[in-house]
C-alpha cells in the first residue's frame, strides 16, 4: 500500500459519511418492514441491535474525523451522538417488554437523524469539502 495523502483521506471520508447515512436508513427500512409484517420478535430485536451497533460505528467514525482534521464544534457534535447512543441503549434495555413500540423508535431515530445530518453533519461535510479544496489549491 502506497503513501496516502491528506486530500485522498478527506475525499474518501466525505464519501464514507454519506454512504453510512444511507446504510442507517436501510436498517430503519428493515425495522419498519419487520414491524409491519409482524416478523419474529427475535429478528426485530436483532435488527435494533444492528441499528445500535452501526450507529455506534458511524458516530465513532465521524468523531475520529472531527479529531483527525481538527474540525470546529467537535465536542458539541460528540455530545449530540452521545444523546442518541444513550437513548438507544435505554430502548434496547426495554426490548423484552411485550408491547415495545417499534414505530416510536423508528420515528424518534428518523427525526433525530434528519435534524442531526441537516445541521451538525452538514457542518462537518462542509468543513471537509473546504479542506479538500484547500489541498487541491496547493497542487495547482
Ligand atoms: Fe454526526
Ligand atoms: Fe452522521
Amino acid at each position: 500500500m502506497g503513501r496516502v495523502d491528506r486530500k485522498e483521506v478527506l475525499a474518501k471520508a466525505l464519501e464514507g459519511v454519506d454512504r453510512e447515512h444511507d446504510m442507517i436508513y436501510e436498517i430503519l427500512n428493515k425495522i419498519q418492514y419487520s414491524h409491519t409484517n409482524h416478523l419474529s420478535a427475535g429478528l426485530r430485536k436483532s435488527l435494533i441491535k444492528e441499528l445500535y451497533l452501526f450507529l455506534d460505528f458511524h458516530f465513532t467514525s465521524e468523531e475520529n474525523l472531527l479529531v483527525m482534521f481538527d474540525c470546529p464544534d467537535c465536542e458539541l457534535h460528540k455530545k449530540e451522538h452521545d444523546v442518541l447512543r444513550h437513548k438507544l441503549a435505554e430502548l434496547i434495555g426495554s426490548l423484552d417488554v411485550e408491547d415495545f413500540d417499534y414505530g416510536d423508535l423508528e420515528e424518534f431515530v428518523t427525526e433525530w437523524l434528519k435534524s442531526h445530518t441537516r445541521h451538525s453533519d452538514a457542518r462537518l461535510s462542509q468543513f471537509i469539502e473546504i479542506q479538500c479544496r484547500h489541498e487541491l489549491g496547493k497542487e495547482s
